[in-house]
C-alpha cells in the first residue's frame, strides 16, 4: 500500500501547525511583519529525530491557516541553528538593509558540533523573510559552553534592543543591550527559579515582555518565562514564569525567589515564545509553544514528522487571591474554524447516568465549552476521544481542587514508561462551578480553566475511530448547566502534490 499523502496520515493533526515531514522542535523568531505571522522552528531537515538543527519556516495572515516556505536558516562547516528569536529593524540600526528597505533580522544560536560550544549570531532578510544570509562577522556574542536562545526586543524608553539568553547549565539568564544588534554590552543577570538545584536542568529559551493587567487599564506587569529542561511536576520539561519589573537594565522579582509559577500544568507544552512587533488588533501578545516533552519529543508514534506546536494563545495577567497570575486563551481568530455547533443545558447526570453527547457530536477536532454545577459530585467532567477501551478525561476533582487529564487509556502509549499517566494541577474554582474551555485534535487536548487562569496541554495517541463524547460524575449528581460544542474544520488540508 503507498504511505498516506500528507495531510492523511494517522495523528496528523487537522488543525495544529506540524511541519509536513522530519522532526521538529522550539518555535524560533516568532515576528508579525507587513500583516503576517511569521513562524520558524527547529528543524531537521534529514531526518524524523533531533539533529542537524536549522530553522523551518511558514507564514500566516491569521495564526490558524499556515503556508510552508522552504528551511530559512540551514547548518553549515559544522555549525548548528539553535533556538533564536527575530525583529524588524525600522530604524535599519543594523545597517543590512537601507532606511526605505529595512531588514528583517535573526538573532540565533551558532552551535558548534565539535566542542559544544555556543554562540549568538545574526542573520537578515532584506525580502519580507523569504530568504536570509547569514552575517559575514558572527558571531555577534562569542563562544562560551552551554549559551543560549537569545530573545531580543526593542525597549523603546532606552532606545536601546535588549537580549535576554541562557546560560542553560548554570541557570541563569543574562540581559544585554544594544544600539545595532551587533554590538552587545552585559547588563544584568537574573537567577533562581525555586525548583530545587537537583531537579532541575538547563535553563533555555527565554522570553520576557510586559503585559497589561486584566480590568485595570493602563497597568502593566514585566513577565519573564523561562524553559526548565527538566523539573516539572508532572515530569520533564515546562516552562516557569516569573512576575515583576524591567527597568531597562535589570530584571525585579515581585515574588519571593523560591516562589514557583509554571504557565502550562499539562505535560506538553515547553519553549513557549511570544511573537515580536505589535500582534493582535490592540497590540495584545500571542504566544505558541512545542507540544511536547524531551521525555518522549524523540519517540512519539508519528511519521514522517514528530512533534507539533500549542494552539497559539492571547497572553495577559489576572489579580486573584493569590497574586498576579499569567492568564493564556486561544486566540479569538480560532473561532474560524468552528463549523456546526451543538448546544444542550440543564441535565443532571450522574455514576449510574452518565451523559453520553449525541453521535452526531462526536468527532476528532471539536472545541467545546462547558460549566457543570458540582452538586454532591466529588469528580466532574467530560470524556472525549471515546472508543474501544479508550478514551481521555478532562475533569475537576472538588476535593482537591485540581484540574486533570488522564491520559492512561487515551490510546497508544507504550513509546514511553511515563505517558500513560494522570495530570492534574490546583485551579481554584469557585467550589460549585466549573467552567472549561476545550479543543480536541486528532493527537491533543489542551484545557483552559477559569477563563485561561489553569492551562493543561496534552498529547493523546488514540485510535481516529475513537470519537465519542460524554460527561461523568463520580461521588453523587452533577448538573450539566450549559455545553456547547464545535465541530472544527480542518487548517491543513492534504495537499496531493506532497506525497514522499
Ligand atoms: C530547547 C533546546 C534549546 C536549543 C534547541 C536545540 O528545547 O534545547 O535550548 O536551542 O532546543 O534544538
Amino acid at each position: 500500500m503507498p504511505p498516506p499523502l500528507i495531510g492523511q496520515e494517522r495523528y496528523r493533526p487537522l488543525y495544529h501547525y506540524t511541519p509536513l515531514r522530519n522532526f521538529m522542535n522550539d518555535p524560533n523568531g516568532l515576528l508579525f511583519y507587513k500583516g503576517e505571522y511569521h513562524l520558524f522552528h527547529q528543524y531537521n531537515p534529514h531526518g524524523n529525530t533531533w539533529g542537524h538543527m536549522g530553522w523551518n519556516h511558514a507564514v500566516s495572515r491569521d495564526l490558524v491557516h499556515w503556508e510552508h516556505l522552504p528551511v530559512a536558516l540551514e547548518e553549515e562547516k559544522g555549525v548548528m541553528i539553535f533556538s533564536g528569536s527575530a525583529v524588524a529593524d525600522t530604524k535599519n540600526t543594523s545597517g543590512f538593509g537601507t532606511w526605505q528597505h529595512h531588514p528583517l533580522v535573526a538573532i540565533y544560536t551558532g552551535h558548534r558540533t565539535a566542542d559544544e560550544m555556543q554562540s549568538q549570531c545574526l542573520a537578515y532578510s532584506l525580502d519580507r523573510g523569504r530568504t536570509w544570509k547569514k552575517y559575514s562577522l558572527n558571531p555577534v556574542i562569542a563562544w562560551e559552553a552551554d549559551f543560549r536562545d537569545p530573545k531580543v526586543f526593542w525597549h523603546a524608553p532606552t532606545e536601546t534592543w535588549i537580549m535576554v539568553v541562557a546560560k542553560a547549565a548554570e541557570k541563569r539568564l543574562r540581559f544585554y543591550g544594544s544600539p545595532n544588534l551587533v554590538d552587545w554590552t552585559l547588563l544584568s543577570e537574573f537567577g533562581s527559579s525555586g525548583v530545587p538545584d537537583d531537579q532541575k536542568s538547563n535553563w533555555e529559551c527565554p522570553d520576557l515582555f510586559s503585559l497589561p493587567i486584566e480590568n485595570e487599564p493602563g497597568t502593566q506587569k514585566w513577565v519573564l518565562h523561562v524553559g526548565m529542561g527538566s523539573g516539572h511536576p508532572m515530569g520533564g520539561s515546562g516552562g516557569e514564569y516569573f512576575i515583576g519589573e524591567f527597568d531597562g537594565t535589570t530584571f525585579h522579582n515581585d515574588n519571593p525567589s523560591d516562589k514557583i509559577l509554571w504557565a502550562d500544568g499539562g505535560k506538553d507544552n515547553y519553549a513557549s515564545v511570544s511573537w515580536s512587533g505589535r500582534t493582535g488588533a490592540e497590540g495584545e501578545r500571542y504566544w505558541i509553544g512545542w507540544m511536547s516533552n524531551w521525555q518522549y519529543a524523540n519517540t512519539v508514534p508519528t511519521t514522517p514528522w514528530r512533534n507539533v506546536l500549542t494552539l497559539p494563545r492571547v497572553l495577559s495577567l489576572r489579580r486573584t487571591p493569590e497574586g498576579l497570575r499569567l492568564i493564556q486563551k486561544p486566540v479569538p481568530q480560532l473561532k474560524t474554524l468552528r463549523a456546526s455547533a451543538h448546544t444542550c443545558r440543564n441535565i443532571l447526570f450522574s455514576p449510574t447516568k452518565p451523559l453520553v453527547l449525541s453521535p452526531s457530536t462526536w468527532g476528532s477536532a471539536l472545541e467545546i465549552e462547558v460549566i457543570f454545577e458540582v452538586r454532591a459530585a466529588t469528580e466532574v467532567g467530560i470524556s472525549v476521544r471515546g472508543g474501544d477501551n479508550e478514551e481521555t478525561l478532562i475533569g475537576y476533582d472538588v476535593i482537591n481542587s485540581q484540574l486533570f487529564v488522564d491520559r492512561t487509556h487515551s490510546g497508544e502509549s507504550d513509546f514511553h514508561p511515563d505517558f500513560a499517566t494522570r495530570h492534574s494541577t490546583t485551579m481554584k474554582a469557585d467550589p460549585t462551578w466549573i467552567k472549561l474551555h476545550l479543543f480536541v485534535d486528532t493527537s491533543s487536548v489542551e484545557v483552559f480553566g477559569n477563563d485561561g487562569e489553569t492551562v493543561l496541554s496534552e498529547l493523546i495517541f488514540p485510535n481516529p475511530e475513537s470519537q465519542k463524547v460524554s460527561l461523568f460524575a463520580k461521588g453523587g449528581e452533577a448538573r450539566l448547566v450549559k455545553l456547547t460544542l464545535w465541530k472544527l474544520n480542518p487548517a491543513t488540508k492534504p495537499n496531493p502534490l506532497l506525497s514522499y
